[in-house]
């Protein structure tokens, strides 16, 4: 029998990063070691303090299904952290989700129908575009790598690719893939073009407090966007959580309502003894993750520098753990090599939709980032 596939799944490709991933398992089940350069989440363990938060929750019975919005606690926890952001949200504003990833879902397909378009920063991160094609919208996309992935120079180019057709724009500061921080200029004309047009807005903030010497200014607190932004985060990178699934999104109630069903026929509710940890996380890590920020500050620095002195000059971002190296003009091809010779993973700049880059993560030890560097440059992958 041939299966007849929904066109929403077919209309989606593969993910490129598959293809690095795939080589890079090969290569380690024959006894290889790979630098793996490639992966989005924090070296570090989850705070000791969140992991027994948890493990109370679930002695404690927290073990069944809990309000599909989320527990009371939680939201209240995420009402309060936005609002010492700036941004007028309460409990019934939230919806918390198992995963950031679930949250945007949940948006998209609650705004976007057959041939809406949605406006993409580019390089953007991977799943945006495949989850406005699943729910059936068009991509406009803006190039920032003609302005070192700084979102100001480039709000001209924003204002060509944005009209009064568009439904939704995407901006994710800090960013995946660049760790560009937007500036508030930036962030200004944003709300200008969102206003103009009467635009809705995902400010996609889960690197939010991974950020150095720079503040990052939520785009909900902006005069005029309150009604028209939906904040989103999550507990994967600033509390080293990518495995426990845990995230939210803050919007108007009437989104909330539309995505609840959303929600509430999909996942029922986020994982009643990960909520309960996720409160802990919110209220008591302020010291684990200014140590991983501190961390991860270091090694970008070094990770610069160590390029600097192989003549590669990298664009340096403000904020998350990524930086876009650039590379052949088949980016592919290059990451293909650079994990078959040297052995050291990066993700193709063209899953971001920018191609003649690699996206590399900074979240792994200085020792490998070193060794990484030393073996893409003996291999001539830095010439
Ligand atoms: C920009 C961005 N948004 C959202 C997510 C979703 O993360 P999670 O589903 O782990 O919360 C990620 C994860 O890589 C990301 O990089």
């Amino acid at each position: 029998m041939t299966m007849d596939f929904a066109s929403r799944v077919q209309r989606v490709e593969p993910s490129a990063t598959l293809a690095i991933s795939n080589l890079a398992a090969e290569l380690e089940a024959d006894g290889v070691d790979v630098v793996d350069l490639s992966v989005g989440e924090p070296d570090f363990d989850t705070p000791e303090n969140v992991k027994q938060a948890g493990i109370d929750a679930m002695e404690a019975g927290h073990t069944g299904y809990t309000t599909s919005n989320g527990i009371p606690e939680l939201r209240e926890a995420i009402a309060t952290k936005l609002q010492d952001d700036g941004l007028d949200y309460g409990p019934e504003n939230v919806i918390v989700t198992p995963g950031g990833k679930q949250a945007l879902f949940e948006i998209f397909m609650s705004l976007i129908d057959d041939g809406d378009e949605v406006c993409l920063l580019d390089p953007a991160w991977v799943s945006y575009e495949a989850m406005v094609k699943m729910a059936g919208g068009t991509l406009s996309r803006v190039d920032l790598s003609p302005y070192d992935f700084q979102l100001e120079p480039a709000l001209d180019d924003l204002a060509e690719a944005v009209s009064d057709d568009t439904e939704l724009l995407v901006v994710n500061s800090p960013s995946n893939p660049t760790g560009a921080v937007y500036s508030d200029d930036a962030l200004e004309g944003v709300r200008d073009l969102a206003v103009e047009h009467d635009i809705t807005v995902i400010s996609d903030e889960i690197y939010k407090e991974i950020t150095y010497g720079v503040e990052h200014t939520s785009l909900g607190t902006l005069d005029g966007m309150a009604d028209r932004t939906l904040t989103l985060n999550g507990f994967s990178k600033a509390y080293a959580m990518t495995g426990w699934r845990l995230g939210y999104f803050a919007g108007p109630e009437e989104l909330v309502d539309q995505a609840g069903k959303l929600h509430s026929h999909s996942v029922s509710c986020a994982v009643n003894f990960v909520q309960h940890a996720g409160v802990e996380a919110l209220e008591n890590t302020d010291e684990s993750v200014v140590e991983m920020r501190d961390a991860f500050e270091e090694r970008r620095d070094m990770l610069a520098d160590l390029f600097a002195d192989h003549g590669v000059d990298v664009p340096v971002g403000d904020g998350a753990f990524y930086m876009m190296l650039p590379v052949d003009d088949d980016d592919q091809a290059w990451c293909e090599g650079a994990i078959e010779d040297a052995h050291v993973a990066t993700v193709p700049g063209s899953a971001f939709g920018t191609p003649g880059y690699a996206r590399l993560s900074y979240a792994a030890s200085k020792e490998r980032l070193q060794e990484g560097v030393e073996r893409l440059a003996e291999h001539g992958y830095l010439d």
